[in-house]
Order: structure tokens, then C-alpha cells, then sequence
């Protein structure tokens, strides 16, 4: 594929022209060359005719239709030590806590009153929880609401507990590669964490029938714009149903709490790329783009994003889960968060509804 940038000194940083052609170009072809993608994640410039492409491109395909999943903080045990991350083994400012199974079917319950379909698992790496008991919480929230989907997001397994966690009824997977860099990855991680373990799981997830989901932060420590190619072109060979990005936002008690927290503007033009990329995907404009800024979500979906995931998890809990500094949403009721999503999300011009909120593979092409 040959790059749009004419490579002459006359329309550096790039006139507006070039700009607008290659947003059309990723729209037609959903892909660009390297120099090209770099120029649109790098420059705000164009970004109020990327986000307009993005919403069309969304609305071809889901219309003003947002789908909510109900997001269960059910452990915030972890036995990793992500740098970035505020739940991590050895931060000893968190008070830990798990819920009990009657807790989450509770939590469950109380999210289908309000409309939720789907259910999203998710906690720190806590063996804690078996093979079994996951299997068992699982198979009693399918079978008191069948006509829900459950997604998990409870981390790296064999392929084994996997597929067993499929056979009791998980739908859906969420496992972020967070960076496709190998360098990277060792910069986020401590030794005894792989880049190539994280990717077997997700294609192991994706070989047994999972709807799966990948992503990355943006602005991690470390990130350059080459190292966000690599992960959107990584994501364009796993070609995941969702796509979870939203900015690193830094926590005041891991050892990266000096590291600035991600831009917010670029996090929303790479959901507007991530849009034209993949027009089927699912992609959630997320709590940390709602913590960075207070209308984050709604630009989100503006840029293109479809999802949004209000909090069914115990009010007690809520702030122990804090993966970064300031998050959102830590102080409503479930019923409060549904209704303030559902507020924020018409003011944006879309509309929540009350459906599973499946892929629309049909439109994948
Ligand atoms: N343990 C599971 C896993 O590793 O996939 C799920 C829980 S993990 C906390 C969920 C996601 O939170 C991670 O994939 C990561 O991208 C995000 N996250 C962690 N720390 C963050 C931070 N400081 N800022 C923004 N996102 C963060
Ligand atoms: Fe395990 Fe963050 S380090 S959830």
C-alpha cells in the first residue's frame, strides 16, 4: 500500500487535504499504511472529520444503539504485579476482597431488573476462585437469566480451564495484550509475565468459540506512536469482536505513579480509527476515559465507541477495585450509574437499549 504523504516539505505537518484523503482511505480500505496511521494518531488537526467518518461508519452498522454491560468487580486478589496497575500483589495500601457466589449472582440479578444482558466478570488473577466455582457461577447466572450473555475477564489460563469455562456457558472473553511490543511488555510487566503467553490465550479463547475481546492502554509508560501500530496491526490478525482501549491512568501507589497519565485526544482518535478498522467491532467507551474527563464517554461515542459498562458491583467494594487514581463511579448505587449512563448517553445523541448487544458479524467485511 502506498503512503498518502507526498513526502515534500510542502504539506508538512500534513495539509489538510492529505489529512481528509487518507481518513477516506481508511474508511474504504479499513487500512493505511504505517507512516500514513501515524500521522492521523499523532496530529489533531483533522480530528473533527476522523470522529464524523467514525460515528457514520458506526451508525451504518449499529445505529444510535449503545449496548451496556454490567461490569462485576468480583476480586480484587491478584497474584501478578503489573507496574501500572493499582490492584497489583504488591501494593499494600489496598484492602482486599471477594465476593462470595451468592454476592455475584445477587449483583446479577439486580443488573437484569435494570435492564442489563449482559454480565462482565471481572478481578484481579485470584486463584482463590477455582476452576470449578468459576464454572459454578457461571452456569447459575445462565441458567436465572438464559437470555443473558457472561463475559469473562478473570485473566491468563490454560486452554483446558478455558474451554471448560466455555462448556458452562461464558460467552465472551476480555483480555487486554496491552501492548504488542516485546520490549515493551517487559517494561509494563515484572519478569515471569509474556507478551507470548498473554497472546497463546487470546487465541486459544478465540479457537473454542469465544467472542473475544482485546486492547491496549493509551499513553502507557514507554509507548511510542510505532508501538500503537503494532498493536493495532496485531489486532488486525486477531481480528477480536471487542476492542477495550482507554488511557493509562497513572495510580499514586505503583512504581509507576510519576508517569503521566495517557492523552485523551489521542485515546479518541484511536477509537475513531479502531472504528473505521474494524466497523463490526464492539468498543466500549470505557470508565477511564469517563475518570480523565468528565464528558470522556460521551466523546467516546462520538469517536465511534458503542459500549458502556456502568458498575453493578457492591457499593462497599467499589473504591477497592481502584485501578488508577480518581476512578469514576465509585459512589452510585447501580441503579444510579444506569440512570446517569442512560442520561449521558442520550445527551450524545444515542440511545441505551435493553439487548444481549451480540457481534454483528454479518457486517464484518
Ligand atoms: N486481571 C484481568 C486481566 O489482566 O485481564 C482483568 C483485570 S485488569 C485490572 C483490567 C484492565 O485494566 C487491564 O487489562 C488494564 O489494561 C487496565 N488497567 C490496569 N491498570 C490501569 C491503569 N493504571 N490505567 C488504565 N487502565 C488500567
Ligand atoms: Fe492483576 Fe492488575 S496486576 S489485575
Amino acid at each position: 500500500m502506498r503512503s498518502l504523504l507526498c513526502g515534500t516539505d510542502k504539506c508538512v505537518p500534513y495539509c489538510e487535504k492529505v489529512m481528509k484523503n487518507m481518513i477516506e482511505q481508511l474508511k474504504n480500505t479499513k487500512d493505511l499504511p504505517d507512516d500514513d496511521l501515524k500521522a492521523i494518531i499523532e496530529s489533531s488537526d483533522s480530528e473533527k472529520e476522523l470522529f464524523e467518518v467514525a460515528d457514520t461508519v458506526r451508525k451504518q452498522h449499529y445505529g444510535i444503539d449503545v449496548y451496556i454491560r454490567g461490569l462485576i468487580e468480583f476480586t480484587n486478589h491478584c497474584k501478578n504485579d503489573c507496574f501500572y496497575c493499582g490492584i497489583r500483589k504488591s501494593n499494600q495500601n489496598v484492602k482486599r476482597y471477594r465476593l462470595t457466589k451468592e454476592e455475584i449472582l445477587s449483583c446479577s440479578q439486580n443488573g437484569y431488573d435494570l435492564g442489563f444482558r449482559t454480565f462482565v466478570l471481572q478481578g484481579g488473577e485470584d486463584l482463590y476462585y477455582t476452576e470449578g466455582m468459576i464454572c459454578e457461577i457461571v452456569s447459575e447466572i445462565k441458567s436465572n437469566h438464559p437470555d443473558c450473555a457472561v463475559t469473562l475477564s478473570i485473566g491468563e489460563r490454560s486452554l483446558e480451564t478455558y474451554q471448560r469455562w466455555f462448556d458452562a456457558g461464558a460467552d465472551r472473553y476480555l483480555l487486554r495484550h496491552e501492548t504488542a511490543n516485546e520490549e515493551h511488555y517487559k517494561k509494563l510487566h515484572p519478569t515471569g509475565m509474556f507478551l507470548e503467553n498473554r497472546k497463546r490465550c487470546l487465541w486459544d479463547l478465540k479457537e473454542i468459540g469465544f467472542q473475544v475481546g482485546s486492547g491496549f492502554m493509551v499513553g502507557s509508560p514507554f509507548q511510542t506512536t510505532d508501538f500503537l501500530i503494532e498493536d493495532i496491526r496485531f489486532l488486525q490478525e486477531l481480528q477480536p469482536d471487542m476492542i477495550g482501549i482507554g488511557p493509562y491512568i497513572s495510580h499514586q501507589h505503583t512504581p509507576f505513579h510519576s508517569y503521566q497519565s495517557g492523552d485523551f485526544h489521542k485515546t479518541l482518535r484511536l477509537i475513531a480509527i479502531l472504528r473505521l478498522m474494524f466497523p463490526y467491532a464492539l468498543i466500549p467507551a470505557t470508565t477511564a476515559l469517563g475518570t480523565i474527563d468528565n464528558q470522556g464517554r460521551e466523546m467516546g461515542l462520538k469517536a465511534g465507541a458503542n459500549i458502556v459498562m456502568p458498575n453493578l458491583s457492591p457499593l462497599k467494594n467499589r473504591k477497592q477495585y481502584e485501578l488508577y487514581d480518581n476512578k469514576i463511579c465509585t459512589d452510585e448505587e447501580a441503579a444510579e450509574c444506569r440512570m446517569c449512563l442512560e442520561k449521558r448517553v442520550e445527551s450524545a445523541g444515542y440511545r441505551i437499549v435493553t439487548d444481549v448487544g451480540h457481534v454483528l458479524r454479518g457486517s464484518r467485511g
